[in-house]
Protein backbone atom coordinates (compact mmCIF):
# COMPACT_ATOMS: atom_id res chain seq x y z
CA UNK A 1 0.00 0.00 0.00
CA UNK A 2 0.90 3.58 -0.84
CA UNK A 3 -0.27 6.85 0.53
CA UNK A 4 0.67 9.78 -1.62
CA UNK A 5 0.53 12.92 0.29
CA UNK A 6 -0.13 16.29 -1.68
CA UNK A 7 0.45 19.56 -0.48
CA UNK A 8 -3.47 20.43 0.33
CA UNK A 9 -3.59 17.25 2.72
CA UNK A 10 -0.45 18.41 4.51
CA UNK A 11 -1.94 19.59 7.71
CA UNK A 12 -4.02 16.78 8.35
CA UNK A 13 -1.40 14.28 7.08
CA UNK A 14 0.89 15.42 9.94
CA UNK A 15 -1.74 13.38 12.81
CA UNK A 16 -1.63 11.40 10.28
CA UNK A 17 2.11 10.12 10.10
CA UNK A 18 1.69 10.81 13.85
CA UNK A 19 -0.48 7.95 14.75
CA UNK A 20 1.65 6.11 12.24
CA UNK A 21 4.48 6.47 14.18
CA UNK A 22 2.84 5.66 17.03
CA UNK A 23 1.63 2.40 15.50
CA UNK A 24 4.89 1.73 14.38
CA UNK A 25 6.21 1.86 17.78
CA UNK A 26 3.40 0.09 19.54
CA UNK A 27 4.12 -3.21 16.70
CA UNK A 28 7.25 -3.30 17.35
CA UNK A 29 6.99 -3.05 21.02
CA UNK A 30 4.81 -6.02 21.39
CA UNK A 31 6.18 -8.13 18.47
CA UNK A 32 7.69 -11.71 19.13
CA UNK A 33 10.08 -10.78 16.45
CA UNK A 34 11.94 -8.39 18.51
CA UNK A 35 15.33 -8.36 17.08
CA UNK A 36 17.92 -9.96 19.77
CA UNK A 37 21.31 -8.32 19.78
CA UNK A 38 25.42 -10.01 20.22
CA UNK A 39 25.78 -6.64 21.86
CA UNK A 40 22.89 -6.95 24.66
CA UNK A 41 25.07 -7.53 27.45
CA UNK A 42 27.86 -5.43 26.69
CA UNK A 43 26.62 -2.19 29.25
CA UNK A 44 24.79 -4.33 31.97
CA UNK A 45 28.07 -7.28 32.27
CA UNK A 46 30.55 -7.11 29.76
CA UNK A 47 32.29 -10.29 31.15
CA UNK A 48 29.29 -12.03 30.31
CA UNK A 49 30.40 -13.55 27.18
CA UNK A 50 34.13 -14.64 28.64
CA UNK A 51 33.15 -15.48 31.60
CA UNK A 52 30.78 -18.39 30.06
CA UNK A 53 33.56 -19.18 27.65
CA UNK A 54 36.02 -20.24 30.18
CA UNK A 55 33.59 -22.87 32.21
CA UNK A 56 32.31 -24.30 28.95
CA UNK A 57 36.20 -25.01 27.75
CA UNK A 58 37.17 -26.31 31.43
CA UNK A 59 33.75 -28.70 31.54
CA UNK A 60 34.64 -29.79 27.42
CA UNK A 61 38.57 -30.15 28.73
CA UNK A 62 37.45 -32.47 31.83
CA UNK A 63 35.08 -34.13 29.36
CA UNK A 64 34.48 -34.07 25.59
CA UNK A 65 31.22 -35.16 24.78
CA UNK A 66 30.04 -32.28 27.19
CA UNK A 67 30.40 -30.12 24.42
CA UNK A 68 27.84 -32.15 22.66
CA UNK A 69 25.48 -32.37 25.71
CA UNK A 70 25.32 -28.76 25.99
CA UNK A 71 25.15 -27.86 22.09
CA UNK A 72 21.54 -30.46 22.54
CA UNK A 73 20.21 -28.74 25.29
CA UNK A 74 20.43 -25.35 23.14
CA UNK A 75 18.44 -27.20 20.62
CA UNK A 76 15.67 -28.66 23.17
CA UNK A 77 14.87 -25.80 24.82
CA UNK A 78 14.32 -23.74 21.03
CA UNK A 79 12.11 -26.53 20.23
CA UNK A 80 9.59 -26.34 22.79
CA UNK A 81 8.27 -22.60 22.95
CA UNK A 82 11.25 -21.33 21.38
CA UNK A 83 14.62 -20.76 23.20
CA UNK A 84 13.49 -19.76 26.61
CA UNK A 85 15.13 -21.94 29.27
CA UNK A 86 12.36 -24.29 29.61
CA UNK A 87 14.06 -27.10 29.47
CA UNK A 88 15.83 -26.09 32.70
CA UNK A 89 13.11 -26.29 34.81
CA UNK A 90 12.97 -28.99 37.70
CA UNK A 91 9.60 -30.80 37.98
CA UNK A 92 7.67 -29.24 41.23
CA UNK A 93 3.63 -29.17 41.72
CA UNK A 94 3.16 -26.55 39.14
CA UNK A 95 6.21 -27.22 36.59
CA UNK A 96 5.43 -30.28 34.51
CA UNK A 97 9.24 -30.65 33.94
CA UNK A 98 10.43 -31.11 30.12
CA UNK A 99 13.30 -33.37 31.58
CA UNK A 100 10.91 -36.32 32.03
CA UNK A 101 9.98 -35.86 28.47
CA UNK A 102 11.20 -39.04 26.16
CA UNK A 103 13.37 -37.57 24.32
CA UNK A 104 14.89 -35.83 27.64
CA UNK A 105 14.74 -38.67 30.39
CA UNK A 106 18.12 -40.67 31.00
CA UNK A 107 19.48 -38.72 27.94
CA UNK A 108 19.57 -34.83 28.08
CA UNK A 109 22.78 -34.20 30.58
CA UNK A 110 24.95 -31.19 31.35
CA UNK A 111 22.81 -29.49 33.87
CA UNK A 112 25.25 -29.29 35.95
CA UNK A 113 27.36 -27.19 34.00
CA UNK A 114 24.81 -24.62 33.32
CA UNK A 115 24.06 -24.05 37.08
CA UNK A 116 28.29 -23.44 37.53
CA UNK A 117 27.95 -21.32 34.22
CA UNK A 118 24.95 -18.99 36.02
CA UNK A 119 27.04 -18.95 39.41
CA UNK A 120 30.28 -18.02 37.79
CA UNK A 121 28.03 -15.53 35.44
CA UNK A 122 26.13 -13.76 38.63
CA UNK A 123 29.11 -13.17 40.24
CA UNK A 124 30.69 -11.62 37.31
CA UNK A 125 28.28 -9.51 36.33
CA UNK A 126 26.91 -8.71 40.09
CA UNK A 127 23.67 -10.06 40.12
CA UNK A 128 21.25 -12.13 38.18
CA UNK A 129 21.39 -10.44 34.44
CA UNK A 130 22.12 -12.95 32.22
CA UNK A 131 18.77 -15.17 31.12
CA UNK A 132 19.41 -18.76 31.36
CA UNK A 133 17.87 -19.25 28.12
CA UNK A 134 20.90 -17.36 26.58
CA UNK A 135 23.33 -19.28 28.66
CA UNK A 136 21.97 -22.32 26.56
CA UNK A 137 22.56 -20.21 23.30
CA UNK A 138 26.26 -19.19 24.32
CA UNK A 139 27.76 -22.63 26.02
CA UNK A 140 26.35 -24.00 22.69
CA UNK A 141 28.67 -21.96 20.66
CA UNK A 142 31.87 -22.07 22.65
CA UNK A 143 31.06 -26.22 22.80
CA UNK A 144 31.18 -26.49 19.09
CA UNK A 145 34.51 -24.17 18.87
CA UNK A 146 35.71 -25.86 21.86
CA UNK A 147 35.33 -29.33 19.20
CA UNK A 148 37.12 -28.03 16.39
CA UNK A 149 33.61 -26.08 14.59
CA UNK A 150 33.04 -23.04 13.30
CA UNK A 151 31.97 -19.55 15.70
CA UNK A 152 29.19 -17.12 15.26
CA UNK A 153 28.13 -14.09 16.93
CA UNK A 154 25.31 -15.25 18.99
CA UNK A 155 22.39 -13.02 19.57
CA UNK A 156 21.51 -11.80 23.12
CA UNK A 157 18.67 -10.41 25.30
CA UNK A 158 16.10 -13.64 25.78
CA UNK A 159 14.26 -13.88 28.63
CA UNK A 160 13.50 -17.11 31.09
CA UNK A 161 10.24 -18.90 30.64
CA UNK A 162 7.98 -19.53 34.19
CA UNK A 163 6.43 -22.53 32.42
CA UNK A 164 7.64 -25.51 31.03
CA UNK A 165 5.73 -28.30 29.05
CA UNK A 166 6.33 -31.90 29.27
CA UNK A 167 3.70 -32.72 26.57
CA UNK A 168 5.24 -29.67 24.23
CA UNK A 169 8.68 -31.60 25.05
CA UNK A 170 7.17 -35.13 23.80
CA UNK A 171 5.62 -33.61 20.79
CA UNK A 172 8.27 -31.08 19.27
CA UNK A 173 11.18 -33.16 19.78
CA UNK A 174 11.91 -35.03 16.25
CA UNK A 175 12.37 -38.96 17.06
CA UNK A 176 15.36 -41.11 15.91
CA UNK A 177 12.20 -43.01 14.39
CA UNK A 178 11.35 -40.44 12.15
CA UNK A 179 11.36 -40.75 8.13
CA UNK A 180 11.90 -37.56 6.48
CA UNK A 181 9.02 -36.48 6.10
CA UNK A 182 8.59 -36.32 9.52
CA UNK A 183 11.65 -34.34 10.28
CA UNK A 184 10.94 -32.16 7.30
CA UNK A 185 7.55 -31.32 9.07
CA UNK A 186 9.33 -30.96 12.80
CA UNK A 187 11.59 -28.62 11.45
CA UNK A 188 9.06 -26.58 9.30
CA UNK A 189 6.98 -26.58 12.83
CA UNK A 190 9.89 -24.07 13.91
CA UNK A 191 10.11 -21.87 10.87
CA UNK A 192 12.95 -24.20 9.81
CA UNK A 193 13.29 -25.80 6.12
CA UNK A 194 15.07 -28.45 4.35
CA UNK A 195 18.56 -27.21 4.40
CA UNK A 196 18.66 -26.07 8.10
CA UNK A 197 16.99 -29.43 8.61
CA UNK A 198 20.66 -30.91 6.92
CA UNK A 199 22.58 -28.22 8.24
CA UNK A 200 21.36 -28.98 11.43
CA UNK A 201 21.40 -32.83 11.91
CA UNK A 202 24.93 -32.53 11.47
CA UNK A 203 25.16 -31.39 15.19
CA UNK A 204 25.60 -35.15 15.28
CA UNK A 205 29.39 -34.79 13.81
CA UNK A 206 30.03 -35.06 18.03
CA UNK A 207 28.35 -36.65 20.82
CA UNK A 208 27.26 -40.27 21.57
CA UNK A 209 23.78 -42.40 21.50
CA UNK A 210 22.10 -44.79 23.68
CA UNK A 211 21.70 -48.17 21.78
CA UNK A 212 18.31 -47.89 22.92
CA UNK A 213 17.93 -45.19 20.33
CA UNK A 214 19.36 -47.67 17.03
CA UNK A 215 18.75 -51.17 18.17
CA UNK A 216 15.62 -51.12 15.34
CA UNK A 217 18.03 -49.19 12.65
CA UNK A 218 20.75 -51.91 12.90
CA UNK A 219 18.66 -54.95 13.36
CA UNK A 220 16.28 -53.96 10.76
CA UNK A 221 16.72 -50.94 8.48
CA UNK A 222 18.21 -52.20 4.80
CA UNK A 223 19.84 -48.59 4.60
CA UNK A 224 22.57 -49.52 6.17
CA UNK A 225 26.61 -50.83 5.77
CA UNK A 226 26.56 -54.41 6.76
CA UNK A 227 29.96 -54.26 8.42
CA UNK A 228 28.77 -51.26 10.31
CA UNK A 229 25.30 -53.05 11.45
CA UNK A 230 27.20 -56.13 12.15
CA UNK A 231 30.37 -54.54 14.44
CA UNK A 232 27.44 -52.29 16.66
CA UNK A 233 25.71 -55.29 17.36
CA UNK A 234 28.65 -57.37 18.46
CA UNK A 235 30.28 -54.98 20.17
CA UNK A 236 27.30 -52.04 21.58
CA UNK A 237 24.00 -53.41 21.21
CA UNK A 238 22.78 -56.29 21.66
CA UNK A 239 19.44 -57.43 20.98
CA UNK A 240 18.26 -56.93 24.61
CA UNK A 241 20.30 -55.65 27.65
CA UNK A 242 22.88 -53.10 27.24
CA UNK A 243 20.31 -50.57 26.45
CA UNK A 244 22.49 -47.79 27.38
CA UNK A 245 25.46 -48.88 25.96
CA UNK A 246 27.01 -45.60 24.11
CA UNK A 247 28.29 -45.35 20.28
CA UNK A 248 28.89 -41.85 18.58
CA UNK A 249 26.80 -40.56 16.50
CA UNK A 250 29.39 -40.56 13.76
CA UNK A 251 32.80 -42.03 12.95
CA UNK A 252 34.82 -38.73 15.08
CA UNK A 253 32.36 -37.92 18.19
CA UNK A 254 35.13 -35.36 19.80
CA UNK A 255 35.61 -34.24 16.39
CA UNK A 256 33.07 -31.03 14.63
CA UNK A 257 33.74 -31.94 10.93
CA UNK A 258 32.34 -33.21 8.06
CA UNK A 259 32.12 -36.95 9.02
CA UNK A 260 28.92 -37.12 9.57
CA UNK A 261 28.30 -36.73 5.83
CA UNK A 262 31.02 -38.52 5.12
CA UNK A 263 29.01 -41.19 6.92
CA UNK A 264 25.96 -41.00 5.88
CA UNK A 265 27.03 -41.11 1.92
CA UNK A 266 28.56 -44.72 2.97
CA UNK A 267 25.28 -45.70 4.53
CA UNK A 268 26.96 -45.43 8.18
CA UNK A 269 24.50 -43.09 9.90
CA UNK A 270 24.01 -44.10 13.39
CA UNK A 271 20.29 -43.28 14.13
CA UNK A 272 17.44 -44.06 11.82
CA UNK A 273 16.92 -40.33 11.26
CA UNK A 274 20.60 -39.49 10.32
CA UNK A 275 20.51 -41.74 7.21
CA UNK A 276 17.10 -40.45 6.36
CA UNK A 277 18.72 -37.43 5.14
CA UNK A 278 20.50 -39.50 2.67
CA UNK A 279 18.69 -42.83 1.23
CA UNK A 280 20.12 -42.36 -2.49
CA UNK A 281 16.69 -41.24 -3.98
CA UNK A 282 15.36 -37.84 -1.66
CA UNK A 283 15.33 -34.46 -1.72
CA UNK A 284 18.22 -34.10 0.68
CA UNK A 285 21.04 -36.15 -0.88
CA UNK A 286 22.04 -33.79 -2.82
CA UNK A 287 22.75 -31.08 0.01
CA UNK A 288 24.50 -33.58 2.15
CA UNK A 289 26.88 -34.85 -0.79
CA UNK A 290 27.72 -30.76 -1.18
CA UNK A 291 28.44 -30.22 2.27
CA UNK A 292 30.55 -33.15 2.75
CA UNK A 293 32.97 -32.21 0.19
CA UNK A 294 32.83 -28.70 1.23
CA UNK A 295 33.83 -28.02 4.98
CA UNK A 296 34.26 -24.53 4.71
CA UNK A 297 30.30 -24.06 3.09
CA UNK A 298 29.02 -26.17 5.86
CA UNK A 299 31.12 -23.98 8.69
CA UNK A 300 29.65 -21.29 7.12
CA UNK A 301 25.85 -22.47 6.85
CA UNK A 302 25.53 -24.45 9.92
CA UNK A 303 26.68 -21.28 11.96
CA UNK A 304 24.18 -19.35 10.18
CA UNK A 305 21.46 -22.21 11.05
CA UNK A 306 22.50 -21.82 14.80
CA UNK A 307 21.51 -18.21 14.65
CA UNK A 308 17.77 -19.37 12.89
CA UNK A 309 17.41 -22.12 15.44
CA UNK A 310 18.23 -19.65 18.41
CA UNK A 311 15.93 -16.73 17.21
CA UNK A 312 12.72 -18.88 17.23
CA UNK A 313 10.07 -17.27 19.52
CA UNK A 314 12.26 -15.91 22.23
CA UNK A 315 10.94 -14.20 25.40
CA UNK A 316 11.58 -10.33 25.51
CA UNK A 317 10.75 -6.64 26.88
CA UNK A 318 8.70 -7.55 30.06
CA UNK A 319 7.90 -11.23 29.39
CA UNK A 320 9.06 -13.74 31.55
CA UNK A 321 12.04 -13.13 33.74
CA UNK A 322 15.65 -13.45 34.31
CA UNK A 323 15.85 -16.54 36.63
CA UNK A 324 18.41 -16.63 39.28
CA UNK A 325 18.63 -20.66 39.41
CA UNK A 326 17.99 -21.62 36.18
CA UNK A 327 16.32 -24.48 37.77
CA UNK A 328 13.63 -22.44 39.59
CA UNK A 329 11.12 -19.78 38.84
CA UNK A 330 12.13 -16.73 40.82
C1 LIG B 1 16.92 -34.01 13.21
C2 LIG B 1 16.33 -34.57 14.24
C3 LIG B 1 17.08 -35.08 15.43
C4 LIG B 1 16.86 -36.25 16.06
C5 LIG B 1 15.81 -37.29 15.69
C6 LIG B 1 17.82 -36.36 17.13
C7 LIG B 1 17.90 -37.41 18.00
C8 LIG B 1 18.95 -37.63 18.87
C9 LIG B 1 19.12 -38.80 19.68
C10 LIG B 1 18.16 -39.99 19.73
C11 LIG B 1 20.27 -38.67 20.37
C12 LIG B 1 20.86 -39.66 21.37
C13 LIG B 1 20.13 -39.51 22.68
C14 LIG B 1 20.42 -40.62 23.66
O1 LIG B 1 21.27 -41.45 23.41
O2 LIG B 1 19.77 -40.62 24.72
C15 LIG B 1 20.84 -37.40 20.01
C16 LIG B 1 22.02 -36.90 20.48
C17 LIG B 1 22.51 -35.66 20.17
N1 LIG B 1 21.86 -34.69 19.43
FE1 LIG B 1 20.26 -34.98 18.26
N2 LIG B 1 18.60 -35.23 17.14
C18 LIG B 1 18.19 -34.43 16.12
C19 LIG B 1 18.67 -33.17 15.83
C20 LIG B 1 19.65 -32.53 16.56
C21 LIG B 1 19.98 -31.14 16.46
C22 LIG B 1 19.25 -30.14 15.57
C23 LIG B 1 21.01 -30.91 17.33
C24 LIG B 1 21.72 -29.62 17.64
C25 LIG B 1 21.74 -28.56 16.87
C26 LIG B 1 21.33 -32.18 17.94
C27 LIG B 1 22.36 -32.38 18.81
C28 LIG B 1 22.67 -33.61 19.38
C29 LIG B 1 23.91 -33.88 20.05
C30 LIG B 1 25.10 -32.94 20.13
C31 LIG B 1 23.81 -35.17 20.57
C32 LIG B 1 24.84 -35.91 21.44
C33 LIG B 1 24.60 -35.54 22.90
C34 LIG B 1 25.55 -36.19 23.89
O3 LIG B 1 26.48 -36.90 23.51
O4 LIG B 1 25.33 -35.96 25.09
N3 LIG B 1 20.47 -33.11 17.48
N4 LIG B 1 20.00 -36.78 19.11
C1 LIG C 1 30.20 -5.62 22.52
O1 LIG C 1 31.13 -6.53 23.09
C2 LIG C 1 31.66 -7.42 22.16
C3 LIG C 1 32.48 -8.45 22.91
O2 LIG C 1 33.21 -7.86 23.95
C4 LIG C 1 32.47 -6.65 21.12
O3 LIG C 1 33.00 -7.53 20.16
C5 LIG C 1 31.55 -5.67 20.43
O4 LIG C 1 32.27 -4.86 19.53
C6 LIG C 1 30.85 -4.77 21.45
N1 LIG C 1 29.87 -3.97 20.76
C7 LIG C 1 29.62 -2.71 21.07
C8 LIG C 1 28.56 -2.05 20.27
O5 LIG C 1 30.21 -2.12 21.95
C1 LIG D 1 34.62 -34.45 34.89
O1 LIG D 1 34.03 -35.47 34.09
C2 LIG D 1 33.62 -36.62 34.81
C3 LIG D 1 33.09 -37.61 33.80
O2 LIG D 1 34.06 -37.89 32.83
C4 LIG D 1 32.56 -36.24 35.81
O3 LIG D 1 32.17 -37.38 36.58
C5 LIG D 1 33.08 -35.16 36.73
O4 LIG D 1 32.05 -34.70 37.57
C6 LIG D 1 33.63 -33.98 35.93
N1 LIG D 1 34.27 -33.04 36.82
C7 LIG D 1 34.06 -31.75 36.77
C8 LIG D 1 34.78 -30.91 37.72
O5 LIG D 1 33.31 -31.27 35.96
C1 LIG E 1 3.66 -20.42 29.25
O1 LIG E 1 3.50 -19.03 29.47
C2 LIG E 1 3.34 -18.28 28.28
C3 LIG E 1 3.40 -16.81 28.61
O2 LIG E 1 2.70 -16.53 29.77
C4 LIG E 1 2.03 -18.68 27.62
O3 LIG E 1 1.85 -17.98 26.42
C5 LIG E 1 2.08 -20.17 27.32
O4 LIG E 1 0.86 -20.61 26.81
C6 LIG E 1 2.43 -20.97 28.57
N1 LIG E 1 2.70 -22.34 28.14
C7 LIG E 1 2.26 -23.38 28.81
C8 LIG E 1 2.64 -24.70 28.27
O5 LIG E 1 1.58 -23.29 29.83
C1 LIG F 1 16.33 -22.02 3.97
O1 LIG F 1 16.43 -20.74 4.51
C2 LIG F 1 17.65 -20.07 4.25
C3 LIG F 1 17.61 -18.71 4.91
O2 LIG F 1 17.30 -18.84 6.27
C4 LIG F 1 17.89 -19.93 2.76
O3 LIG F 1 19.15 -19.36 2.50
C5 LIG F 1 17.80 -21.31 2.10
O4 LIG F 1 17.91 -21.19 0.70
C6 LIG F 1 16.48 -21.95 2.45
N1 LIG F 1 16.44 -23.31 1.88
C7 LIG F 1 15.38 -23.80 1.27
C8 LIG F 1 15.46 -25.20 0.77
O5 LIG F 1 14.37 -23.13 1.12
C1 LIG G 1 12.48 -55.45 13.88
O1 LIG G 1 11.19 -55.31 13.28
C2 LIG G 1 10.25 -56.28 13.73
C3 LIG G 1 9.00 -56.13 12.88
O2 LIG G 1 8.61 -54.77 12.85
C4 LIG G 1 10.01 -56.08 15.22
O3 LIG G 1 9.10 -57.03 15.71
C5 LIG G 1 11.33 -56.24 15.96
O4 LIG G 1 11.16 -55.93 17.33
C6 LIG G 1 12.39 -55.31 15.39
N1 LIG G 1 13.69 -55.64 15.98
C7 LIG G 1 14.40 -54.76 16.70
C8 LIG G 1 15.69 -55.23 17.25
O5 LIG G 1 14.02 -53.62 16.89
C1 LIG H 1 14.04 -44.22 -1.31
O1 LIG H 1 14.74 -45.43 -1.23
C2 LIG H 1 14.39 -46.22 -0.10
C3 LIG H 1 15.29 -47.45 -0.12
O2 LIG H 1 16.62 -47.07 -0.25
C4 LIG H 1 12.91 -46.58 -0.16
O3 LIG H 1 12.57 -47.30 1.00
C5 LIG H 1 12.10 -45.30 -0.24
O4 LIG H 1 10.73 -45.60 -0.40
C6 LIG H 1 12.56 -44.43 -1.39
N1 LIG H 1 11.85 -43.16 -1.33
C7 LIG H 1 11.38 -42.54 -2.40
C8 LIG H 1 10.73 -41.23 -2.15
O5 LIG H 1 11.48 -42.99 -3.53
Amino acid sequence: MTFVITPKKKMASRGYLFMLLLLVLLVSATSSTTPLSPNFYNQSCPNALTTIKRVVEAAVQNETRMGASLLRLHFHDCFVNGCDGSLLLDATDTIDSEKNAFPNLNSARGFEVIDEIKKEVDKACRGPVVSCADILAVAARDSVVALGGPTWEVNLGRRDSTNASRDDANNNLPAPFFDLAQLINSFKNQGLNLTDLVLLSAAHTIGFARCVTFRNRIYNDSNINPLFSAQLQFTVCPRSGGDDNLAGLDSTPANFDVSYYLNLIQKKGLLHSDQALFNGNGSTDALVTQYALNPRAFYKDFASSMIKMGNINPLTGNQGQIRTNCRKVN
